[in-house]
């Protein structure tokens, strides 16, 4: 009676116990003192290796736990396990038993002990280490699933981990359009979110990789970086069009020294629309860093890399496009009238040289881009006979001028791409001061770019010829724009254009502008 309450104590310790090795510590520890074990030990199967091994033991010397490494029939403990009941059998000094773990699912292993006496040991006693080793085992498979199930919870966390990073990094690299940030950014996220110490990209030009950016090499490695073909993991990647992973780069059959130190790497191809057209390369400074999860997580990133790359290719072709449309609508305009030649452009390279002082957004450039091309394109609309008259305007005529920017807001209304360079287009001839048209916005009401442009056209129309009068000199022309400050002109922009155009003009001390490309 006095066995039984101690085997219920015990599996009341067991069954509070989750972990595998605490259930073998206790049982271990309990089997010893219930049953007054000289040593006792689990042996659990190994299910790859079909061998019962010893797993934790108390009283055992080392040289034992080679003895009982076994197969499954194999000695005492292994018939035991295979024929799943208690087996004994007598020694020198005293007796040796086994008794199989047994659960729902299977025999998982055996309880193997020595005892210091010389009878065996009767049914009874039998039938009590059975009934102990039962609870063991009932523990054991418990805590297993506990341990299964909490591993399988950490692995879903981790991958949920780098789903939601990869989700991350592609709503990044969709919003970038220009191919440096897009690189930069795409880099830097991967190596912050997926934990590589460095990520590069190479592209393919001709017979060379050359390393178009990266994050995490150190300074010594620039942009331009080449791999002549063939050498090394990325070329290898490149060749065959899919990812690949070193799990120890020194035992490398095909490893050469590279641009770093790494001692795991993995690449993935970048996939254009018409073949692979580069390398995506991670890197680690420990062995067997990255494995095949990783590798799968790298190759879905290298996929969000190219389309991102493609799109940016598509964005510059189709930016490109646009400009040369809208350049080709303002040469149009200026071929009406030889005196306004180049007018559009020069407005461009003041505006944009002003905005750069005011820290405008690139979002907000490139609009000033589009308005000042376009910023006249309602002259369009304008007749001849008062377009290029020669001599003072009557009133009908100045009206039908001063019509030109809601024409141009009319001509372009349609297009979806210059929706926001519009209303600069329909503003830029405002005065600050209110006295101006089409609406006579006054101060902050005329937008920041309708004020940046109405400062440079005024400049390059008093510089220039006109049909009507002389080009004036750039000094008096400066001075006029310093006359309208606060009145035709924002003063924060008439400060801008002194402290660019304005100064350059007063310390060359010439007569005539500075050669465009001067100013770039
Ligand atoms: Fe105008």
């Amino acid at each position: 009676m006095a066995h039984l309450r101690l085997i219920r104590n015990a599996g009341s310790e067991f069954e509070a116990d989750h972990t595998v090795d605490g259930v073998l510590e206790k049982g271990l520890w309990w089997a010893e003192r219930i049953f007054g074990l000289r040593s006792c030990a689990v042996l659990l199967l190994d299910e790859e290796a079909g061998v019962l091994r010893m797993f934790k033991s108390r009283g055992y010397r080392p040289s034992d736990a080679v003895r009982l490494n076994l197969r499954p029939g194999e000695g005492l403990e292994g018939r035991a396990f295979q024929e799943r009941c208690p087996l004994q059998s007598a020694m020198i000094e005293g007796v040796r038993v086994s008794v199989p773990l047994v659960t729902a699912e299977g025999t998982m292993g055996v309880l193997a002990a020595d005892l210091p006496r010389n009878e065996p040991l009767t049914a009874d006693e039998l039938d009590l280490l059975g009934l102990f080793a039962a609870n063991v085992s009932a523990s054991l498979h418990n805590a297993r699933l506990a341990e299964r199930a909490s591993a399988d919870a950490a692995r879903l966390q981790m991958r949920a981990r780098d789903l939601a990073a990869l989700n991350e990094i592609g709503m990044h690299i969709a919003t970038f359009t220009d191919l440096d940030s897009l690189i930069e950014g795409a880099m830097k996220l991967a190596c912050q979110s997926l934990f590589f110490r460095s990520c590069a990209l190479l592209l393919k030009d001709g017979d060379e990789l050359v390393l178009r950016g990266h994050y995490g090499f150190g300074e010594g490695v620039g942009s331009g970086l080449k791999i002549p073909r063939s050498q090394g993991i990325a070329w290898r990647c490149a060749d065959r069009g899919e990812p690949l992973l070193v799990p120890d780069v020194a035992a490398d059959p095909g490893h050469q020294p590279g641009f770093s130190d790494a001692c795991c790497e993995m690449a993935a191809p970048i996939h254009g629309p018409f073949g692979v057209v580069g390398v995506l390369v991670a890197e680690s400074p420990k062995v067997h860093s990255f494995n095949d999860t990783s590798l799968e997580l790298f190759a879905t990133f290298a996929h969000q890399v190219a389309s991102a790359l493609e799109n940016a290719r598509l964005h510059e072709t189709n930016r490109n496009t646009f400009y040369q449309t809208i350049r080709a609508l303002a040469q149009a305009l200026e071929m009406r009238d030889s005196y306004t030649h180049g007018h559009s452009e020069r407005v461009r390279k003041y505006s944009i040289e002003i905005a750069r002082l005011l820290e405008l957004s690139p979002h907000d450039i490139e609009i000033l881009e589009q308005a000042s091309l376009l910023h006249d394109i309602g002259k369009i609309g304008v007749r001849d006979s008062v377009l290029l008259k020669t001599t003072t305007l009557d009133v009908e005529e100045r009206a039908a001028i001063e019509r030109h920017p809601v024409i141009g807001d009319s001509i372009l209304h349609p297009v979806g791409f210059l929706r926001e360079a519009l209303e600069s287009v329909l503003h830029h001839h405002e005065h600050f001061d209110g006295t101006g048209y089409p609406s006579g916005l006054k101060g902050e009401e005329i937008p920041l770019v309708a004020r940046i442009i109405a400062v440079a056209d005024s400049y390059d129309a008093m510089t220039s010829d006109r049909p009507y009068r002389r080009a004036m000199d750039p000094q008096e022309a400066i001075r006029e724009i310093e006359r309208g400050c606060g009145l035709h002109f924002d003063p924060k922009v008439v400060a801008a254009f002194l402290a660019t155009i304005g100064l350059r003009f007063r310390l060359s001390g010439e007569s005539a502008p500075l050669p465009m490309q001067a100013m770039d």
